[in-house]
């Protein structure tokens, strides 16, 4: 399916940038034997993790807890302690091995952008800032020595040479190590139609068979799934080297959910194709009208999700006035492809619109919890997951 032409998610401009702006073919198609769902084009790295990339982790309370949790749990489950090392992929800016460090457990974070990876290390934690493969791998193991656990979330949906990642990952692992990482799953992006889950970035979206496929050749063994609601339904697979540990229930429960939602079906991505066309034009049948009655509407997070929103469905700075964002680095730029007007999180405070856009879906319940003060001033929200509505939040 193509959504056509897309900028890079993340690539908050400023105007004298609007010349050289990027775009590619946004397009994805899903292997018919190994069922992973991928990009068929990917723009380089380099144009997507670099010295100003705009997602900063810790700026949500909730994934901040969530990550103290998954922290807590790869301890206690691992009996990690300060004669452990542990290895984070894509590390940010310190979000989870700061548990880790608390904790005195050897660690070091992987990161290739370079700003977040400075933030992590004034944080005092290890961090080497380069992409994660298997000569990186390598290069870890003679300066550090085998890993007991690597960690990735929301990530490993990002590296496209992913059988580089799952040597590296193999050869770094003790014989009893594990890999733990989680991303977006793609049951939860075809069942709820949040297509926004697909742009420049996410080069995959893994379901459990697209996993066990690709880990398989690499001598590693999917042997846990756990389901979480975070970045709009995610799955942690855990890893291990065949046969050392015992495969658990969770993986065949997910399967079999897999094969009832005929996650192997051609006609399940007809259907999603049809979804995404028939979500976009009823999102844009509520904008235009908005429009056409000069109600002021913001964007609520400018988010990288909203990239693929707003150029897919074709919002424009005449549909929103502006879209607020707690990221420093994001304010007063523009957003990618349309630019809107991205403003401090004050100017949605300071003067409420009318409608608030939900582009920050996925933490709905943080920020309903915070944003009562903006219904009381009669604002109201626009939704568009599962389907686009007008609601009170
Ligand atoms: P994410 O969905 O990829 O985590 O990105 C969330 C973006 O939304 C990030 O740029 C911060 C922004 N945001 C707000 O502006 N206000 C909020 O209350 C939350 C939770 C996020």
């Amino acid at each position: 399916m193509s959504f056509g032409q897309m900028p890079i998610a993340n690539g908050f401009l400023n105007p004298e940038q609007y010349k050289d702006e990027y775009f590619y073919e946004m397009a994805t198609a899903v292997c018919d034997k190994c069922l992973m769902f991928q990009l068929i084009e990917q723009p380089t790295p380099e144009k997507m993790f670099h010295e100003n990339y705009a997602f900063f982790s810790q700026t949500s309370k909730h994934m901040c807890d969530h990550f103290q949790s998954f922290a807590e749990k790869v301890i206690a489950q691992y009996q990690l302690n300060k004669d452990s090392f542990v290895v984070e992929l894509g590390s940010n800016d310190g979000i989870m091995l700061k548990h880790f460090a608390n904790q005195s457990i050897p660690h070091l974070g992987v990161e290739p952008s370079a700003n977040v990876a400075r933030v992590a290390s004034e944080r005092g934690i290890n961090t080497l800032c380069t992409f994660f493969n298997e000569q990186c791998a390598n290069e870890i193991k003679d300066k550090y020595g085998l890993a007991d656990a690597i960690m990735a979330a929301n990530v490993m949906c990002h590296i496209p040479d992913l059988n580089s990642l799952a040597a590296g990952v193999a050869t770094l692992l003790k014989p009893n190590g594990v890999l733990i990482f989680q991303d977006p799953y793609l049951a939860d992006v075809l069942e709820k139609t949040s297509y926004d889950q697909i742009y420049d970035e996410h080069v995959f979206l893994f379901c459990l068979h697209s996993v066990q496929e690709a880990f398989k050749p690499h001598g590693l063994e999917l042997i846990e799934s756990e389901h979480f609601n975070v970045h709009g339904g995610s799955m942690r697979y855990t890893l291990a080297k065949t046969g050392a540990y015992p495969v658990q229930e969770s993986v065949n429960q997910y399967l079999n959910k897999e094969k009832a939602i005929n996650i192997h079906s051609p006609d399940t991505y007809l259907g999603f194709k049809s979804q995404c066309e028939k979500s976009k034009t009823n999102l844009m049948e509520i904008l235009n009208r908005l429009k056409d009655d000069n109600a002021v509407v913001a964007g609520y997070g400018a988010t990288s999700k909203s990239t693929t929103i707003i150029n897919y469905c074709g919002i424009t700075a005449d549909h929103l006035d502006y879209i607020s964002d707690t990221t420093p680095i994001k304010q007063n730029k523009f957003s990618p492809g349309a630019h809107i007007p991205i403003k401090p999180y004050e100017s949605f405070t300071k003067q409420y619109p009318n409608y608030a856009l939900l582009f920050a879906w996925n933490h709905k319940n943080e920020i309903m919890a915070k944003e009562q003060d903006f219904k009381s001033s009669g604002g109201q929200w626009i939704e568009f997951i599962p389907h686009a509505i007008i609601s009170e939040g």
